[in-house]
């Protein structure tokens, strides 16, 4: 995978040809190498190293957005689509090619593995995940068994291939957070104020610890499915933890996103950490064990950089809402995070939450190029 730059409007994007065949030898006389030693901005930012321009990715770049993906998906369920690996790899290549990302994201939801050990559920398009028979007891997290790597054949299959696919490029492997899962276990669906979760988490800690002990325990295996067949970085999800106080954090909620983060050390991969209006958890999330921690757009990134300690990067934050405004405008708020980003360690660009479904295309571009333009060389 090279970076060809189109001489017409000095946009650069991907071309897949260049890429040398293992063992062979690239264009700049470089070996190649294994993955884990190629260049990659973006993993050099998310290790604190100097990089030549801050690397960029978008958090659900790979969907709805584009048209593409609408056709790739045609009418067939978002959870059969994840089941079928050359449909991962198209979907999770589609925005590599329109965008100068600096990352992949796998193309798959958070609630695949628990569909993969047999949990009944579906994502209802329009709505979200939406479990059938919600986990309320404790015959309930029984039930929760715990997942082989043999439940997601398909993961393994489409994450070997992208990483053929991507060459240099790093493919992030991502699962969903602990608080996150059981809220949508405990609800049946999404929710707005996670009432049932919160009373079990206030009410049944024994039974709360017991769940997000075994989702832990299912998220660290498929996260090691992901890492074991080539992702070079991982994030966790814990998108909706950002409605508990810290204290609750600190007891109901850290000791198994620690476990996580701590099983997956080893593989010496970052570790991102991301969830939304927790401005209040971010030094918490950091702890947890996080190497990255990922900011939504209410916290401005040089304020953040004080909520975290010492030896972590940061990744964000750009309200996704601003990919709405005229260009001018957006232009200039990406600028803003670019410079708050500089006082961080290290700082991957990204929104602060996913892509809005209307977002159009042609202002990713721009962004992503924005980006790498006005950090060159700073
Ligand atoms: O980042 C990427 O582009 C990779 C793919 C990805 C999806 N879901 C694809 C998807 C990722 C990383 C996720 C994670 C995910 N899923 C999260 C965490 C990220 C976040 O947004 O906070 C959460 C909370 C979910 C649960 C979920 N799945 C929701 C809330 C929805 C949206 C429902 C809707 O239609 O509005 C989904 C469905 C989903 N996941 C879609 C995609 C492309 C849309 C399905 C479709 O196209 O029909």
């Amino acid at each position: 995978m090279v970076n060809v730059v189109n001489p017409q409007d000095g946009r650069t994007t991907r071309s897949r040809d260049a890429s040398p065949a293992a063992g062979e030898t690239s264009e700049n006389g470089r070996a190649n190498l294994p993955a884990a030693r190629r260049d990659s901005t973006f993993l050099d930012a998310c290790r604190r190293r100097p990089v030549a321009h801050t690397p960029v990715w978008f958090m659900r770049q790979a969907g709805r957005s584009l048209p593409e993906y609408r056709e790739a998906r045609g009418t067939v369920p978002m959870l059969e689509a994840c089941a079928i690996p050359d449909l991962i790899v198209e979907i999770t290549m589609q925005p590599v090619r329109r965008y100068a990302v600096d990352a992949a994201i796998f193309f798959s939801d958070i609630v695949v593995p628990l569909k993969a050990i047999g949990v009944d559920l579906d994502i209802k398009p329009g709505v979200g995940p939406v479990i059938a028979d919600p986990i309320r007891d404790a015959a309930g997290v029984d039930r929760l068994r715990l997942l082989d790597p043999s439940d997601v054949p398909y993961v393994t299959e489409a994450v070997g291939a992208l990483t053929g696919e991507l060459g240099d490029l790093p493919l992030i492997g991502f699962a969903g957070g602990p608080f996150t899962l059981a809220s949508y276990l405990i609800e049946g669906g999404p929710s707005k104020n996670h009432e049932r979760t919160k009373a079990m988490m206030y009410g049944e800690p024994e039974l709360w610890a017991r769940l997000l002990d075994r989702l832990a325990d299912i998220a660290i295996a498929y996260l090691k499915v992901q890492v074991e067949a080539g992702a070079r970085a991982i994030q966790l999800f814990d998108s909706w933890v950002g409605g508990i106080a810290p204290a609750d954090y600190r007891t109901s909620v850290l000791p198994h996103s620690s476990k996580i983060f701590s099983a997956l050390e080893a593989y010496d991969v970052p570790r991102i950490h991301f969830g939304v209006g927790t401005g209040e958890l971010l030094g918490l999330m950091g702890e947890a064990g996080a190497d990255v921690v990922g900011v939504d757009w209410r916290v401005p990134l040089d304020d953040a950089v004080h909520r975290v300690e010492a030896g972590k990067a940061l990744q964000g934050n750009l309200d996704p809402a601003l990919l709405l405004a005229p260009w001018e405008i957006t232009a200039d708020r990406a600028r803003q995070v670019l410079d708050q980003g500089r006082t961080a360690e290290g700082h991957v660009f990204n929104l602060g939450h996913g892509v809005l479904p209307n977002t159009d295309p042609g202002m990713l571009a721009r962004l992503a190029d924005l980006v790498h333009e006005e950090s060159t060389g700073r």
